[in-house]
């Protein structure tokens, strides 16, 4: 493109003004000059600077984020510094979109790009972070895409754009003149002669076709866990779901009815199996695909008493639904022409760029479910179809046109922000809180209390995907449906008590799958010989998920307040250990337990622990850390283990979390040096302690006596530690 045309470019892209003449005549010689629009680096927020050249992105994901920065919390961070000079960060503007080049030193690791599935460290790949229903393996395709990568150098970046966008890692060698010499190597294998074996290094090189400039935020450190915080917290700090999110939820088969929802709650009470939530999947409404949003009055004969009823019982209700609107909706009418011009299975695909049409979208829920006492809805479908087959067609082409001016493309990569965005505004609006599901997330959203999830089933993606999610703000819930065998039901429950959400998703599962794992034999009501058996093995593990709630909400709390992710790498805590680089099946819960899940492939694992001495949970034995060890546990007992220092309050178990829950706590103290746990106490269900209604409960042990210390201004007692233990 000729200086002329890009001039003309920049005329048509400035109105008219005299403003805007001025500033573009200024504009000009530096364009001239250096042949690219010069970038601008300014401080958006203590530790975050913004590089931006030419023009920014209307629809970017920044642009949909309204939470203000928490500059308090991220100004009480150490002073970070970027291990390459900023300037160095290089924007290149073509007729083709924009070149962005970070760099990148060969001894450093990356992470990130959102809900990655089927890898971990991202160095040396190519990733395309798009939004799709069906993860393909390591391409970067993903329920929650992002933009956004972090470098155990203490760094992130995050190119601010909602257009479909390739990320090479260091992948890429420029021909840059220079004569370097050629191995010759050799091999008998496509797979030998193809490799790229050029050390990952020189810089990310990140190609966003069909735009017109870029902001890049660049998140400091010191250290990862620092570029967390300040991603977090830039973003209005971490969810805090509602307390009772963090119990098990359990959702029902499609097309129960209100009697058989009601049979299913009676018999997680009368087996003492916990449950808070339990959630309706497709048939509740009158026509699904798409949605009507109406209750099918034939399944809920009476739905508001039901919901009342099964709140008295402590169970919260949440709705499957999604966003495509059909015309037998209420919706449908005032939505039309606030709307896509194509449909998605009849429906309308509601143009949530649009704060009206998310006012309307949200009107309406609030009015129908949840001034009815609806607790929250899983958002499905939210997520385009697969983009690796030719035949999953169901989604809104990326050509799509929405009145805002967003086009398909852009729609697809926000949508799933722009969905929770809507819903959680209705619960925050009525000051309470939720815990919500959904299937696409994006930059920007980890104030968002909504946890991910997925059609795909493989274990070991399951488990990498917790630590992945806690790289980019995103919380994941690694769900158990039926399974190959008892180990494989037992290992997945494990999992899924130790992530941030436990979720039994039975959508087409007549009967819980303890009482019958295989899908089949279990909607012929065949139960297994043993069900009772395996019930007592899967409710030690949900007694044991009840028993972390008070110290997995305040991890919530410290996510919130300080944007420590609940759920994370040890790579964060630990970024210099290189044993660790990889390490994607472990991962650290809150400050003082490490877990190490296991699938149904073996009854032991190799687990390497981190500096310091940690004790296993289950059988209290003391491990020195720096090392790898075989660790062997049983189906009942859970994998983890406790870093030395730590107080662990564990509660007596209890069936639901209601609003006048008192934990009875028994702390563990681990070793002789133990220091202060916290606890966050509130009523756990408003947003109340935004005003400062709520207690910090302080934790200490010294010689030989444990203490309780409360500060703040929480009228309410939620904890109360009856016993003390030493673990040595
Ligand atoms: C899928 C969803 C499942 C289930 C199903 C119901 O899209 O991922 O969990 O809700 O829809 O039709």
């Amino acid at each position: 493109m000729t200086i002329l045309n890009l001039q003309i470019v920049y005329l048509r892209m400035i109105s008219m003004n005299r403003i805007a003449i001025i500033l573009f005549l200024l504009y000009v010689p530096a364009f001239v000059a250096f042949g690219q629009p010069p970038a601008q680096v300014t401080t958006v927020a203590p530790g975050v600077m913004k590089v931006a050249s030419g023009r920014a992105e209307r629809f970017s994901p920044y642009s949909f984020c309204s939470e203000k920065p928490v500059t308090a919390a991220m100004s009480r961070l150490p002073e970070g510094k970027l291990p390459f000079n900023i300037n160095d960060i290089k924007i290149t503007t073509s007729e083709r979109g924009v070149l962005v080049e970070i760099p990148l030193d060969n001894r450093e690791q990356l992470y990130g790009f959102g809900l990655q599935m089927g890898s971990f460290n991202q160095k040396g790949l190519r990733k395309k972070p798009i939004v799709n229903d069906n993860p393909s393996r390591d391409l970067g395709y993903s329920h929650a895409p992002m933009p956004f990568y972090v470098s155990n150098k203490g760094y992130g970046i995050l190119v601010n754009t909602s257009h479909y966008t390739t990320f090479y890692c260091g992948t890429t060698a420029k021909n840059t003149g220079a004569v370097t010499r050629n191995n010759g190597r050799g091999g008998n294998s496509a797979e030998e002669l193809y490799r790229n074996d050029g050390p990952a290094s020189g810089y990310v090189a990140v190609d966003i076709p069909g735009v017109r400039g870029i902001e890049v935020y660049v998140f400091e450190g010191p250290e990862l866990v620092h570029v967390l915080q300040r991603y977090n917290l830039f973003s209005g700090g971490g969810a805090l779901p509602a307390m009772w999110g963090l119990g098990v939820k359990y959702r029902v088969k499609a097309d129960f009815t209100q009697q058989q929802v009601g049979k299913m709650a009676a018999y997680f009470r009368a087996n003492a199996m916990p449950c808070d939530v339990l959630g309706l999947e497709p048939k509740w409404q009158t026509a699904a695909y798409s949605c009507s949003y109406v209750w099918n009055e034939d399944f809920f004969p009476s739905h508001d008493k039901f919901i009342d009823t099964m709140r008295s019982k402590g169970f919260h209700i949440n709705l499957w639904e999604h966003a495509f609107v059909n015309p037998r909706s209420p919706l449908y009418a005032p939505l039309k022409k606030k709307s896509g011009d194509y449909l998605v299975w009849n429906g309308l695909v509601p143009d949530f760029a649009d704060s009206s049409a998310r006012q309307l979208f949200a009107a309406y829920h609030k009015a129908t479910f949840v001034s009815k006492g609806i607790s929250g809805f899983k958002m499905d479908e939210c997520d385009n179809s697969n983009l690796a087959t030719g035949s999953a067609t169901w989604s809104f082409p990326e050509h799509s046109r929405f009145p805002s001016g967003i086009d398909g493309e852009q729609m697809h990569q926000v949508f799933g922000v722009l969905y929770q965005k809507t819903v959680f505004q209705i619960y925050k609006a009525l000051n309470t809180r939720t815990f919500l599901d959904v299937r696409a997330s994006n930059a920007f959203a980890s104030s968002y209390p909504a946890s991910l999830y997925s059609d795909t089933y493989d274990h070991h993606e399951y488990i990498q995907m917790i630590s992945n999610a806690g790289f980019s703000g995103l919380l994941w819930s690694p769900e158990v449906r039926e399974s190959k065998s008892i180990a494989d039901l037992m290992r997945r429950s494990q999992t899924a008590v130790l992530s941030a959400q436990t979720l039994y998703n039975s959508w087409y599962l007549q009967h819980p799958p303890w009482l019958q794992i295989n899908i089949g034999k279990n909607n012929k009501n065949e139960l297994m010989d043993n069900a009772k058996a395996v019930e007592a093995d899967v409710r030690k593990l949900l007694d044991f998920r009840m028993s972390l709630v008070p110290y997995l909400y305040s991890a919530f709390a410290v996510y919130h307040t300080q944007g420590i992710p609940p759920f994370r790498a040890l790579v964060v805590d630990y970024p210099d250990d290189e044993k660790i680089f990889n390490i994607d099946d472990e991962y650290m819960i809150g400050e003082g337990i490490l877990a190490a899940p296991l699938t149904a492939d073996s009854d032991a694992r190799k687990v390497y622990l981190p500096a310091g001495n940690w004790y296993e949970f289950n059988t209290r034995k003391k491990y020195a850390g720096g090392r790898e060890y075989i660790i062997k546990t049983g189906y009942t007992d859970l994998p983890v283990f406790i870093k030395e220092g730590t107080i662990l309050p564990l509660a007596e178990p209890v069936q639901y979390i209601g609003p006048d829950t008192r934990f009875e706590l028994t702390c563990y103290v681990y070793g002789d040096q133990a220091k202060p746990a916290y606890l966050f106490e509130d009523d756990g269900v408003t947003f109340a302690f935004e005003k400062g209604k709520y207690n910090n409960v302080i934790l200490s042990y010294g010689n030989g006596k444990g203490a309780v210390t409360r500060k703040g201004n929480y009228a309410g007692e939620r904890f109360r530690v009856k016993k003390w233990e030493v673990v040595r």
